[in-house]
């Protein structure tokens, strides 16, 4: 079967399944057309609290498959690439967060939303890109651990007075991009905006323009009145910027920086996840009642 033809098989068993598709912004092209949403992990988590419809189809990584689960327990969430994982979300388990509590006692939890459920299970309050320093700001504690991403708690400590202790993990594909790639990609397009995701290091946000989550990206360029950006985040999401803000240019910061996890759903594995209403995520109720409550209370202070 062509595209095409997949295409409109996943529109008519969307509505008889009564499914709405997220699509994260790194998703692949033909995967955002289908989509009846695209967003940041702090939209897509929004969109499934609030959206009606018995089914998610959830284009993008598990851990946002599961926040999708752990906010509608009544819904079916179907994450259509089962191996999509986010490798900075293994980098902190829930038992290395007990062991810190006991290390840090005073200190606020704030689990990034790339976190496992479980993680998200023993935090005070999670975040995303989005709304970090607004959700770091928002807590009464001095001290706050933050994980597991060390650039974006760096990124989060520039702003706020408050202790941020950060955790050693990064994003195997933000924490690649250099100052270097940033000197070149100036050189390479002399005016062009430099925009970069907070995931990348702090030599490479001191060289930026500018530093936002995806969609605050997006929402630069199709208000800005410069012709020419440079993109310091995963590709992807040049296809969304290039679609809806047309006759500007974009480049990539970087040609390395592909999730290949993100890659890993196409069209054909949206329409197979819809005929057969699998890979269904669920997360045990006596974790999902904990992590609601960190999730719940981000979503609650933005
Ligand atoms: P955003 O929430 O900014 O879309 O980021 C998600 C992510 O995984 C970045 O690597
Ligand atoms: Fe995870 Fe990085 Fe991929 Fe985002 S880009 S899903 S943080 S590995």
């Amino acid at each position: 079967m062509d595209d095409n033809g997949i295409i409109e098989k996943i529109i008519a068993l969307k509505e008889e399944r009564d499914a709405i598709i997220l699509a994260h912004n790194y998703q692949e092209g033909p995967v955002q057309d289908v989509a009846d949403l695209i967003g940041d992990s702090l939209e897509l988590s929004r969109a499934a609290a609030s959206l009606e419809g018995g089914v998610i189809v959830f284009c993008g990584v598990d851990f946002m498959a599961e926040t999708a689960a752990i906010l509608s327990p009544h819904k079916k969430v179907i994450l259509p690439a089962r191996d999509a994982g986010c490798p900075m979300a293994e980098m902190v388990t829930a038992e290395e967060i007990r062991s810190a509590r006991e290390r840090f006692p005073d200190a606020a939890m704030v689990a990034y939303v790339n976190t496992t459920a479980e993680v998200k299970a023993e935090s005070d309050i999670c975040c995303t890109s989005a709304n970090a320093v607004k959700i770091v700001s928002s807590l009464e504690e001095d001290q706050v651990l933050f994980v597991p991403d060390r650039n974006l708690a760096r990124y989060v400590a520039r702003f706020t007075k408050k202790q941020v202790i950060p955790w050693e993990g990064y994003c195997i594909v933000h924490d690649q991009i250099t100052a270097e790639d940033v000197t070149l990609a100036k050189k390479g397009h002399p005016g062009a905006e430099v925009l970069v995701h907070p995931e990348c290091r702090p030599e490479v946000i001191d060289a930026a323009d500018f530093v936002y989550s995806t969609s605050g990206m997006i929402h630069h360029v199709c208000q800005g009145n410069k012709p020419d950006y440079i993109i310091g985040t995963e590709i992807g999401i040049l296809y969304r910027m290039q679609k809806e803000c047309p006759g500007k240019s974009y480049y990539p910061l970087s040609g390395r920086a592909v999730c290949s996890n993100m890659k890993k759903t196409s069209l054909s594995l949206v329409l197979r996840s819809l005929e057969n209403l699998a890979p269904q995520v669920t997360v045990p109720e006596h974790v999902a009642s904990r992590a609601r409550n960190a999730i719940e209370r981000m979503l609650a202070v933005t």
